[in-house]
């Protein structure tokens, strides 16, 4: 067992952090980036993101049918982003299909928008068909730990339009739990802190999840021997993610 003192700023970190309109992203910092492939050296995302997504494109067969169009932004590319659509397209499209500066989790390097590869590519709106490779990729992404970030199921909830070509990386016990229970992760939060839950992968390992308020500047976790992952949530707490042996 050890004793960590988490401090109240580092809610804002980690794997599972909620960005969205009500949720800015204060961090500031450069996410640790790195190319998911280097055929595209400006598409970058976080490291371990990076991994999973070529990972992910690898097998779903999708190395040279899948195309990474937009990774990680700086703010001020989303502003220009911002800016630009809403010139272009009007006011109703940009607050469906682009978050404001600030409040887009492309700013964290947790997410990758994709396209099924064409002569000719929509940045805002790429084509990321349920079909081929792109479909295979779709079918497998949670395992790799990738959601489908925004639905038309969920667009009450995330404020955004449907866009199936925009993946947000999560983990793969979390992305597991969301699809199993339809959730977006504006909900998975609260999800979590009704009760700890459990996710089985592959056979092999059990993942425990349980969810630690905030309330005050710090909070003192004991964390378990083994394996264990923390990530802030934006909001007023942590996740604590402990993976078991089932052997
Ligand atoms: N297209 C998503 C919502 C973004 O701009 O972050
Ligand atoms: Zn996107």
């Amino acid at each position: 067992m050890q004793t960590l003192i988490l401090r109240r700023e580092q809610v804002s970190a980690g794997p599972l952090i909620l960005v969205d309109a009500a949720h800015p992203w204060h961090c500031g910092l450069t996410p640790d980036l790195l190319a998911p492939d280097p055929r595209w050296p400006d598409i970058l995302l976080e490291r371990r993101a990076a991994g999973l997504l070529a990972a992910c494109i690898e097998a779903a067969g999708g190395r040279d049918g899948i195309i990474p169009v937009s990774g990680w932004r700086s703010r001020a590319q989303q502003q220009e982003i911002w800016d630009d659509t809403m010139a272009r397209e009007g006011e109703a499209f940009t607050r469906d299909y682009v978050a404001r500066p600030g409040c887009s989790e492309h700013e964290t390097g947790l997410a990758i928008d994709l396209a099924a590869a064409a002569a000719r590519i929509d940045f805002i709106r790429p084509d990321f068909p349920d079909v081929g490779v792109c479909a295979a990729f779709r079918r497998l992404a949670a395992r790799y730990g990738f959601i489908q970030r925004y639905t038309q199921h969920k667009q009450a909830c995330t404020g955004i339009a449907a866009e199936p070509w925009h993946f947000r990386y999560v983990g793969a016990p979390h992305a597991l739990l969301m699809q199993k229970y339809d959730l977006c992760l504006e909900e998975y939060s609260e999800f979590i802190r009704q009760q700890p839950r459990c996710c089985q992968l592959n056979g092999r390992r059990r993942a425990e999840i349980h969810y630690l308020p905030c309330p005050g500047e710090t909070v003192t976790v004991e964390m378990p021997d083994g394996c264990c992952q923390l990530s802030g949530d934006n909001q007023q707490g942590f996740l604590l993610t402990v993976w078991r042996d089932l052997r």
